[in-house]
């Protein structure tokens, strides 16, 4: 089935997309010179050496279906603002990475999309989001409920200081997802399995979840936003404060979870993009520079300034 994805403002050019002149191969796009940082005529060549950083994403595959639709999303901190009017379609089943130079608005965009905002009493969100063409900001939707579909994980692993089994069973017990123990204790198994730590904490469920190793606290975290069974995981750089063995844990584990859920991850670590991702997102100065299948976006961007940026000029 073919989707009709990323089909935004920023997705320039009509028809087939591989008749767009893409930055990187042979053919240059006109000269742009839209905004304060747009690229310009003059700008560098690409040459062979700047055809393509020696990442090798993986080839393209089939994405799900929009999950979710952003449409004109600006956020405002008090009265400077943070995103410009960002539109951007992610699909299901599917891993998207938001890549871009420190303070381009990642986070930013990342927290509009589970209200995540909504604590941060300077922030002012504008533009639509739909999560399933329900628009995520209605007064209908509680943040709490749309928390735990569109689950959350940080830079930095923040088990509760409890044991690990009530870390993965807090969320169920609150929203009242289980009605017996022996429920209970069964999606604590299944979620420490999806989350790939059972075998490593089985025997120790009543210890505290802050005992853990780095990346194994980064897991049990997954494993508790999993339990909830959310539909979307949110992942802002969850791999930043791990070592690079926890770090290729990690990034199996959301090859897995792709399976089932709409992944988005923060990363600045342009080779993780290419090795997890199969959609691209470039931010620049709090825009939406670009979208595109990652291999696309790796071999042969659009823009200049993601050439620039993939290429190791700035960022
Ligand atoms: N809570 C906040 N209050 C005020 N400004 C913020 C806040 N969070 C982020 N910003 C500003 O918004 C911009 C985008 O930040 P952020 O979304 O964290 O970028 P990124 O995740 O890409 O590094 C930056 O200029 C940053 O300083
Ligand atoms: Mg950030």
């Amino acid at each position: 089935m073919k989707f009709n994805i990323f089909r935004s403002h920023d997705d320039r050019g009509s028809g087939d997309p591989t008749q767009t002149p893409r930055m990187g191969g042979h053919v240059l796009p006109a000269a742009r010179s839209d905004g304060p940082d747009g690229p310009t005529a003059d700008a560098v060549e690409p040459t062979d050496a700047t055809a393509g950083p020696a990442l090798q994403p993986r080839p393209a595959e089939p994405l799900g279906p929009i999950k979710i639709r952003a449409r004109d999303v600006s956020v405002h901190y008090g009265d400077k603002q943070a995103l410009h009017d960002v539109s951007v379609d992610i699909p299901d089943k599917t891993v998207t990475a938001f890549i871009g130079p420190s303070g381009c608005g990642k986070s930013t965009f990342l927290r509009c999309l589970n209200r995540m905002n909504d604590t941060i009493p300077s922030a002012r969100v504008t533009g639509r989001i739909e999560m399933d063409g329900q628009d995520v900001n209605s007064k209908s939707v509680d943040p709490v409920l749309l928390r735990a579909q569109v689950g959350m994980v940080f830079q930095k692993p923040n088990p509760f200081p409890k044991s690990i089994y009530e870390n993965v069973a807090y969320g169920p017990r609150i929203h009242g997802l289980t009605t017996s123990k022996a429920d209970l204790d069964g999606v604590v198994e299944k979620s420490l399995r999806r989350a790939g730590l059972w075998d490593e904490v089985a025997d120790r469920l009543h210890s505290p979840g802050t005992g853990l190793s780095g990346g194994q606290q980064q897991r049990l975290v997954i494993a508790r936003a999993i339990a909830v069974e959310p539909e979307v995981i949110l992942m802002d750089e969850p791999c930043s404060a791990l070592d690079p063995i926890a770090t290729a844990k990690i990034e199996e584990l959301i090859d897995e979870l792709r399976e089932q859920y709409c992944i988005v991850i923060v990363t600045h670590s342009m080779a993780q993009a290419a090795r997890v991702s199969q959609r691209t997102a470039f931010f620049h100065m709090g825009r939406l520079v670009e979208t595109g299948n990652t291999e696309e976006i790796f071999t042969n961007p659009r823009e200049r300034r993601t050439l620039d940026y993939i290429t190791g000029r700035f960022g």
